[in-house]
């Protein structure tokens, strides 16, 4: 493993590679530094080709030791071309990254996995965390794979097919009579009171880096070229980060020219870091009010190197409303064949914008409603309707 220590953003100290959530001198956020002399060696295309279809192709720049048995292994998803959206948008090349085909539907599996491999090294029993949903069914499943333990904290008005969705896996639910933000407040408390594994909390240096697969993966499904942006939905902002310096790395080794654009989007009733992009100050945090479950964070963790990671690529992050977000969805599914939830509209509508404000189009390559008719069962009125239409 080339990961040697946990570097802090903010006060610049390093610390050793333990279960340590921020910075012990400045409560700045860590993140894994490594050999680069050994990752030079063995971050090569031709190396990764022959590793394992997983993430674990990138163990180089990952900050724990591989699994040997790679249960259940998330990654290596399709890179799926959309020309009809791109047209209809008036982009170049539109491609969507399908993370729906992880183990449990989205980008999490990739994040739970790199923090489950420490919590085994570590020797801890039970993966837990605070989530807006996709979280809770990710560790869910990872620890049943493992075999450990896992105990979720959400918000007790979740969408109950996430609920059960997680529960089937034998998880202990813990529905918090609150937000997002005091599940979130929650575990860090209890992380200094359990000898747990708390993945987004005392585990989140090393939770966080698996996000950046992403980045490997996109350049390495392009015939190791960056796209000319990305486009992918902000929470806490930690997605949004480590895909731009994932993209950073692959510069750093030569296996990209540019890094591309990053832009982000949130829901307009939970849009903390898109304000902060709009008002050029700090992330104010907001009691989120939005159909976008998944994404309701009001006070993001990471909210503010997101929008640092948007000026510094030349991308923007962007507000959709929330009506925007339900007819995006939608429009995913008409014109590409595939549906995801709420997180999919709310990046759809960011790209919608960037193509508005022409941050983008004819020329780029991006990576990237529900109105029943209420009828009689009766055939007249169906055709009657098709008539007047
Ligand atoms: C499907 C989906 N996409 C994106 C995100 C955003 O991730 P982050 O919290 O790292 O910004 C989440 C977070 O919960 C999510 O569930
Ligand atoms: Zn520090």
């Amino acid at each position: 493993m080339p990961a040697t220590a946990l570097h802090c953003r903010i006060c610049e100290t390093e610390q050793p590679l333990e279960a340590l959530g921020a910075c012990p001198r400045c409560f700045g956020p860590l993140d894994p530094v490594y050999d680069w002399e050994r990752v030079e060696r063995e971050f090569t295309p031709e190396v990764l080709a022959a590793g394992p279809r997983s993430i674990w192709r990138y163990a180089p720049l990952l900050p724990v030791e591989p699994p040997a048995d790679a249960r259940l292994a998330p990654g290596l998803t399709p890179l799926l071309p959309a020309p009809r959206l791109a047209e209809e948008l008036g982009i170049g090349e539109l491609w969507l990254k399908l993370d729906t085909a992880n183990p449990t539907h989205s980008f999490k599996d990739r994040v739970v996995a790199v923090a489950a491999a420490k919590a085994q090294e570590l020797g801890l029993g039970t993966l837990a965390c605070s989530s807006t949903g996709n979280l809770a069914n990710a560790v869910a499943a990872r620890a049943a794979a493992e075999g450990l333990e896992a105990a979720v904290f959400v918000p007790v008005d979740l969408e109950p097919e996430k609920l059960l969705a997680t529960a089937v896996y034998g998880a202990t639910i813990y529905a918090v009579r609150g937000s997002y933000d005091h599940c979130s407040r929650l575990t860090v408390e209890l992380s200094f009171e359990l000898d747990w594994a708390f993945v987004n909390v005392t585990l989140r240096s090393y939770y966080a880096e698996g996000s950046k697969t992403l980045a490997y993966e996109i350049a390495e499904q392009l015939g190791w070229q960056a796209p000319d942006a990305i486009v992918c939905p902000i929470a806490s902002g930690a997605l949004f980060t480590k895909i731009g310096q994932g993209f950073v790395e692959l510069r750093r080794l030569g296996l990209v020219d540019r890094p591309p654009r990053l832009f982000g989007g949130q829901a307009e009733g939970c849009s903390p870091v898109a304000a902060a992009f709009e008002g050029g100050g700090r992330v104010n945090p907001v009691r989120p009010a939005t159909v976008a479950r998944s994404l309701a964070i009001g006070n993001p963790a990471d909210g503010d190197f997101a929008v640092a990671t948007a000026r510094d690529t030349g991308g923007a992050v962007h507000t959709v409303s929330e009506d925007d977000v339900v007819e995006n969805m939608g429009l995913l599914a008409e014109k590409t064949g595939v549906f995801g939830e709420t997180a999919p509209g709310v990046t759809l509508g960011a790209l919608r914008r960037a193509v508005e404000d022409r941050a983008l189009g004819g020329s780029d390559r991006v990576v990237s409603r529900l109105r029943p008719i209420e009828i009689e069962p009766n055939a007249d009125r169906v055709l009657e309707r098709l008539a007047a239409a």
